[in-house]
Parts: C-alpha cells; structure tokens; sequence
C-alpha cells in the first residue's frame, strides 16, 4: 500500500524528464534563426532590400525543409500574423504556445532565450512539440515593420505577392512568431 503513491507519481517524472531534454531542437533552431539573419544583413548590403526578399521568402523554407529532411522532425516557422498562411499560420498548440511566449516576454523574460515545449497525444501519435521565439530586430522592420518603414519598392512587391499579409506593424523586440519544430515520438 505504501508504494502505491510513489507509484503515482512515477510517470510525471518520467514525463518530466522527457520535458527536460530539448537541447537537440534549441540548437536547430538557433542555428536556423542565426543563419537566416546573417543571410538577410548581407544580402540587404549587397543587393538591397528587394532582393532580401528572397530570403524569408525562399531561403528560410528551404532551410527549414532542410533540417526536416535530415532530422525526421517537422522543422518550420509560424506566426499569429503570417504574411503567407500556407507556410506560416500555427495550428492550435503553436497559436497557444505564441501566447505564452509573449506573456512571459511581457513579463520580462529576454526574448532571445523564450522557448518551450510539451509532449502532447494527438490523433496521430504522440509528439514533442516545440517552440522558439523569433523576435523582431531592426533590420526585419523594412518589410514587416510601419508601412513608413517599409521602402515603397518593398511595399510593391508584398502587396502583390501577399494579398492577405498580416505581419506589418511590427516594432523591434516584439515577437515575430516562433520556430516550430514537431518530434514524433514512439507510443
Ligand atoms: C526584405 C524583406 C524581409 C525582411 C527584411 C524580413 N522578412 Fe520576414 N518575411 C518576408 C516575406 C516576403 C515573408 C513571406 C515568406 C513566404 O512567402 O513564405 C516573410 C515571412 C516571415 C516569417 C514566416 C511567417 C509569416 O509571416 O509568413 C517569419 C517568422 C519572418 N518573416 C520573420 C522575419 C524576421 C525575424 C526578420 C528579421 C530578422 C525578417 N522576417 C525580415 C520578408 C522579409
């Protein structure tokens, strides 16, 4: 009979444990955000912000099928306010996971280092989820910032390209939206 309450508590802890480790997907999507940000600096200086577009627009998709594709996990970058909603709307854990985020960033917590995660059952199977924040710097506020950030070249380009953008009006150090990553897990 004694046991019985240490045996109740055994699978938070395991569960606990399984929390703890998300070393592996911190360090993926560091690697992706740093990558992508060096990428977009350089080609903002050397071919100016028109041509950077093709680096959220291409390159991060391409990186994140990328680390899919050798890893098994579902690597991609979401938001509450997508600028392409095919790619980057969140579902229902990543829309509550943002809110968290962003509650903790409210509460001071450094943006750089917000993430979380959680093992949850789905349909499907059981998954780690998680998610990293992707805050804002300057150098994002020429094409998701004021419209009066935004070069009117820039401006052109996404009003054609994305009819229904909703990732303006952003300033620098709020939450862009997150780096989602989604291990499935054994049963
Ligand atoms: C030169 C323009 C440009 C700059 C600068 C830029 N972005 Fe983007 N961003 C875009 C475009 C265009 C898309 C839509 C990509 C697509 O078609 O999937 C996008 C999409 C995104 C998305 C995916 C979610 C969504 O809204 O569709 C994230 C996250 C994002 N950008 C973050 C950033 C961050 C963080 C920075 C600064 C480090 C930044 N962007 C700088 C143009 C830009």
């Amino acid at each position: 009979m004694r046991l019985l309450p240490l045996l109740a508590l055994l699978p938070a802890t395991l569960w606990a444990a399984e929390l703890a480790d998300t070393s592996a997907q911190r360090a993926a999507a560091a690697q992706l955000l740093g990558k992508l940000s060096t990428e977009l600096k350089q080609e903002i200086a050397k071919n100016g912000p028109v041509s950077a577009i093709a680096v959220c627009r291409d390159l991060a998709p391409k990186l994140a099928g990328d680390a899919s594709r050798e890893t098994g996990w579902k690597v991609s970058r979401v938001s509450l306010k997508p600028r392409n909603p095919l790619l980057g709307m969140a579902d229902a854990w990543e829309q509550d996971a943002l809110l968290q985020l962003e509650k903790r960033l409210a509460a001071g917590e450094k943006p750089e280092l917000l993430d979380m995660s959680a093992i949850v059952q789905e349909p499907a199977g059981r998954y780690l989820r998680y998610a990293k924040a992707i805050p804002v710097q300057p150098v994002c506020l020429m094409c998701h910032g004021d419209s009066k950030a935004i070069p009117a070249e820039v401006r052109k380009q996404l009003e054609t390209g994305y009819p229904h953008d909703r990732a303006t009006g952003y300033s620098a150090g709020q939450l862009r939206g997150a780096v989602s990553i989604k291990v499935p897990l054994p049963e």
